[in-house]
């Protein structure tokens, strides 16, 4: 995923565009901690490591809240501004 971040730098010029593959990129990212903090705080539930489990749902808590954050940033217009920009190129 970070290699996908440098390469979306590289290859894209900066401005809408290059702001709403990296806004997605991010997402991604976010969406993997999701997958990984859920899946270790069932696990953690599972084995009643009551202590483990708390920092884990408090952390799965930040990552979903990091993956509104973005979601709200690309609505706000994110990707709007890249569609006008790709409609005019
Ligand atoms: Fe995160």
């Amino acid at each position: 995923m970070v290699e996908e971040g440098k390469e979306i730098i590289e290859s894209i010029q900066a401005g809408p565009v290059r702001d709403a593959a990296l806004i997605g990129g991010a997402q991604k990212v976010e969406h993997y901690e999701i997958a990984a903090y859920g899946t270790l705080a069932a696990l953690a539930k599972q084995l009643g490591y009551k202590d483990a489990l708390k920092l884990l749902l408090e952390t799965l808590a930040e990552e979903k809240a990091t993956d509104e954050k973005l979601t709200r940033l690309a609505e706000q217009g994110g990707n709007q501004r890249a569609a006008r920009e790709q409609k005019a190129a």
